[in-house]
């Protein structure tokens, strides 16, 4: 962004704000090329999923920008027996489960459409449900490290059937969060109080013998900075 736009984004600034604070509602979910359930995989045992953890799958999620999607190849490291073997086999690829009621169920068939893409060396074309915009940068490693939980942003997603977007992902609701204005778990609080360098530069600050009322009037719970350029490019 030229000097220019940027001051014109400042004039724009509560507009944004207000609008970050209307209700959301999800949209319906897209279609997706596999029936994928979440709660079938990462579900609790005692409600029938099988508990494989958030991370198994988006194993970027605390070392990069991109949770990431997981490759077919994670897929069948599961599904489909010897699937390490060398790609010359990979015709021979056969689905080992879920055979649930039998190979006409369901999920049989979705998971036929897993073993067809990895015959053909294909990757999975899902559709992308959360995007921030170009002009704004989220990065996951951040917010992960510092203590949040999936869930925090995401909802329910051991539960869900279908993915959906959860939160409205708007910066009000980034805004709410660093102001220290959305409600955390009691060990999501703690976690970020030890972790955060927005607060431990303050902290610093503070044992420095700095006065720091005017930091803490109006915001006195904020866990991290609300510098338009933290944000924006
Ligand atoms: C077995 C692998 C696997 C596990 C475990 C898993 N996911 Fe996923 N996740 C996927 C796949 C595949 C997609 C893309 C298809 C879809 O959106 O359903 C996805 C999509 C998502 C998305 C939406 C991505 C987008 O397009 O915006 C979010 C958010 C997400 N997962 C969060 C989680 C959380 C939180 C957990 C743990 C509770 C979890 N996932 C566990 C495989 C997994
Ligand atoms: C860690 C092992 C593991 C991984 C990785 C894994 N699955 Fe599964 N998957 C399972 C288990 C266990 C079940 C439940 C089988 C049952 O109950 O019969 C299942 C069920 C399914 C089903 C039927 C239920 C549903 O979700 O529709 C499909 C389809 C499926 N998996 C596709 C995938 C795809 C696509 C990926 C990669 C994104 C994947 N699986 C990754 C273990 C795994
Ligand atoms: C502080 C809120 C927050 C937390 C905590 C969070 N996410 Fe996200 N997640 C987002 C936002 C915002 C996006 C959209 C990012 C973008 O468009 O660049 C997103 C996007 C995703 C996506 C889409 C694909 C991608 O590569 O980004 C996946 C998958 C995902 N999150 C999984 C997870 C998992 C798993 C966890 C926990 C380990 C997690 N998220 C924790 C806010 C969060
Ligand atoms: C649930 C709380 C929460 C939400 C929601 C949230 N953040 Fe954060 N964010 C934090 C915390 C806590 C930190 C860590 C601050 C630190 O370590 O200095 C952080 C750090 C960041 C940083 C890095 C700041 C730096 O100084 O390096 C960026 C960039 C950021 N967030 C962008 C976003 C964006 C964009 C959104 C919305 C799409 C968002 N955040 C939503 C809690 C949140
Ligand atoms: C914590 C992260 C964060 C901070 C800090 C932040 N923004 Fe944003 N901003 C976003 C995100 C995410 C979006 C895109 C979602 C949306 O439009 O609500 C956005 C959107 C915008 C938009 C476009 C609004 C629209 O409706 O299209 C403008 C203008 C803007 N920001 C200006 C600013 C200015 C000026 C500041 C500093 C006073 C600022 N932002 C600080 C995250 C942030």
């Amino acid at each position: 962004m030229t000097r220019a736009l940027r001051i014109a984004a400042l004039a724009l600034l509560p507009v944004a704000v207000v609008a970050g604070c209307r209700d959301y509602k999800p949209a319906d979910p897209p279609e997706q090329p596999i029936a994928f359930y979440h709660n079938v995989h990462a579900g609790p045992v005692e409600k029938g999923g099988n508990a494989i953890p958030c991370m198994y799958c988006h194993y970027t999620a605390d070392r990069s920008v991109d949770a990431g999607i997981p490759s077919t190849q994670l897929c069948v490291g599961c599904h489909v027996p010897g699937s390490s073997a060398p790609t010359a086999l990979r015709g021979q690829a056969a689905l080992a489960f879920p055979k649930v009621k039998g190979t006409d169920s369901t999920w049989f068939k979705e998971g036929q459409k897993l073993v067809n893409y990895w015959k053909n060396g294909e990757g999975i074309p899902w559709v992308r449900i959360h995007k921030v915009p170009e002009h704004a940068k989220f990065p996951h490693y951040t917010h992960v490290n510092v203590g949040l939980e999936c869930q925090t942003c995401h909802g329910p997603v051991q539960e869900m059937e279908e993915m959906y977007q959860f939160s409205s992902l708007r910066m009000g609701w980034c805004i709410d969060c660093h102001r220290g204005e959305m409600p955390l778990s009691p060990k999501e609080t703690a976690a970020v109080q030890a972790r955060s360098s927005f607060i431990q530069r303050i902290r610093r600050l503070g044992e420095n013998g700095a006065d720091l009322r005017g930091l803490r009037a109006t915001f006195p719970n904020q866990r991290a900075s609300t510098d338009c350029m933290v944000c924006h490019y």
